[in-house]
């Protein structure tokens, strides 16, 4: 395997609207990611992912995008954005920006131009289908709830993935191609250090655009007639060899839908991108209720071969389109700064590039949601519409987007305990957790003991001469025969091995080891080294062991 820089750094994901709010309207800004680059530095942050911060009437809070090329005012200016991107570099610290190219907003110039003229050239960047009887066009469902075609009043209907406010792009048109391409030079070429690439892997339709069998009763929809649909590498392979392969950049794909044996098309050495996220284990939650650790664990080693097979993965557990982690994996009474840390010894000893969300630094969790008035997100908005008309009662309906909505990801980032968390001065765009005042980072920021902490010696771990080399080139190897809710792995280099257990238990759990581990490294509460070992609940340690 070739080695890369972008495999050695600690990514962290930015959802500007919550970030910080330095000019006191209530949403996040640029300038307000500017002022935070030390306090990430110092937590040794090499690589920033923001979310769009570009031109959009934000109905899907930026994902709808109606000029790519410029900042949305809501966020600063575009003096502002060159200012981050010089004062990050400055640091050392990258930036990456989120690539949203399967769709745009129905406010960009193209798309209203083609709504008033049906045979101009952009008309042609948009799945635009005129039926002979005029009804929609076939039962495909949008990601969102609700049929994925909205009328225009002229007889024609145009495609969606996502809101009907997001028309999908048209990518079987070569005129398009050449302007997205464009579009990602121009932004390379400003020195961003590559992009995370948005639902890429809607990008190819069946042409066929037939009806599906829905697969539930709720009429969920037919989704394999424009999920990674056969022949999307052709647009990929240009996508790469048009833009990114000119460039020293790093790509991070989200791309449901891929299975394992495609990943070293998209991840490979010569891969569409750099690494792609593997949501088998971070959506277990969606498609699986009473998923168990067990579950979890085979998942997570899953995906960790699969990719140790090809190259390179990303690791995450948290980001804007999923509940906090800590609620996701950790029984509510157990959670708290020991879960939290089991967690992050996780996320930062698995092989792969880690990402952390803003927030979960600081052990963030799931807010609390009175009502659906409550939630900001679209998606959380039309999907309990379609439930509460599929019979769910309003409760049943809520509980759901209580454990799953986006929007407990999104809460303003938590800096101290004055009003609003220290976010903004005014009233947060989306209301605050309330759990602020004890959840913070100046709480944390001097605490030795705290999370924060905890993940900065982490990420110095990561770094350190000594284990740098094993935590990140080592090769995974799972270690058979824990008690279930134990896991437990080896990260093994021809010079060097390391253990890493994590116990998902709040009880003590016994673990007898097939080596004798040699010395702690790093451990939660402290544990001494032996063959046989009792762990502390949600005990994590990394330990050296002999190398055979
Ligand atoms: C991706 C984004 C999500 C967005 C969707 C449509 O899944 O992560 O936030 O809503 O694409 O752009």
């Amino acid at each position: 395997m070739n080695k890369h820089w972008w495999q050695r750094i600690v990514a962290y994901q930015i959802y500007p609207k919550s970030f910080l709010d330095t000019d006191g309207d209530g949403i996040g800004n640029l300038a307000g990611i500017t002022q935070k680059l030390d306090y990430l530095k110092e937590l040794g942050i090499d690589l920033i992912w923001i979310c769009p911060m570009f031109r959009s009437p934000m109905d899907d809070n930026g994902y709808d995008i109606s000029d790519y090329y410029r900042v949305n005012p809501m966020f600063g200016s575009d003096e502002e954005m060159q200012i981050l991107l010089d004062e990050a570099k400055k640091r050392g610290i990258g930036i990456i920006l989120d690539l949203v190219v399967n769709h745009c907003s129905d406010e960009h110039a193209w798309f209203q131009k083609a709504l008033r003229d049906p045979d101009c050239e952009e008309a042609g960047y948009f799945y635009f289908l005129r039926p002979e009887d005029g009804q929609v066009p076939n039962n495909w469902r949008s990601n969102f709830g609700g049929s994925a075609w909205t009328p225009v009043g002229d007889g024609r209907y145009y495609l969606h993935t996502f809101s009907k406010r997001q028309p999908d792009l048209n990518w079987e048109n070569p005129l398009l191609r050449e302007k997205i391409y464009e579009m990602i030079n121009w932004w390379l070429q400003r020195g961003i250090a590559g992009f995370r690439v948005d639902a890429i892997t809607f990008i190819k339709k069946d042409l066929t655009f037939q009806s599906r069998e829905p697969v539930d009763a709720h009429g969920r929809y037919p989704i394999e007639a424009f999920e990674n649909y056969p022949g999307i590498g052709e647009f990929l392979t240009e996508l790469r060899d048009r833009t990114f392969a000119a460039f020293d950049c790093m790509t991070v794909a989200e791309a449901p839908g891929v299975p394992y044996e495609q990943l070293p098309d998209y991840a490979g050495e010569n891969g569409y991108f750099s690494m792609i996220f593997d949501f088998s284990y971070t959506d277990m939650n969606r498609h699986l209720p009473d998923w168990s650790i067990g579950e979890f664990k085979r998942r997570v080693v899953q995906s960790q071969l699969s990719a140790e097979q090809v190259g390179w993965n990303a690791v995450f557990l948290e980001n804007h389109d999923q509940p906090r982690s800590l609620n996701k994996y950790i029984s509510k009474e157990d959670i708290g700064i020991q879960s939290g840390r089991m967690l992050a010894t996780l996320l930062l000893t698995l092989r792969g590039t880690p990402f952390i969300y803003e927030g979960e630094e600081i052990g963030m969790t799931n807010s609390v949601w009175h009502s659906i008035d409550d939630f900001d997100d679209i998606s959380a908005r039309q999907q309990y519409q379609e439930r509460i008309e599929a019979g769910q009662s309003p409760e049943e309906a809520l509980t759901y987007f209580q454990n799953i909505g986006r929007d407990n990801a999104r809460t303003p980032m938590q800096w101290d305990h004055s009003p609003n968390g220290g976010f903004s001065t005014v009233k947060p765009w989306l209301k605050s957790n309330p759990n602020y005042p004890e959840i913070n980072v100046s709480a944390q920021l001097e605490e030795p003991d705290s999370l924060l902490s905890w993940y900065r010696q982490l990420i110095v771990l990561r770094k350190s001469e000594t284990y740098g080399d094993v935590l990140i080139y080592g090769s995974f190897l799972p270690l058979e025969n824990l008690p279930e809710p134990v896991f437990g792995y080896l990260r093994k280099t021809d010079s060097q091995t390391i253990a890493v257990l994590c116990s998902f238990s709040n009880q003590a759990q016994q673990v007898t080891l097939p080596f004798i581990p040699k010395k702690s490294i790093l451990a939660a509460p402290i544990l001494t080294p032996a063959q046989t070992m009792t762990l502390a609940p949600y005990q994590a340690a990394i330990f050296t062991c002999e190398t055979k």
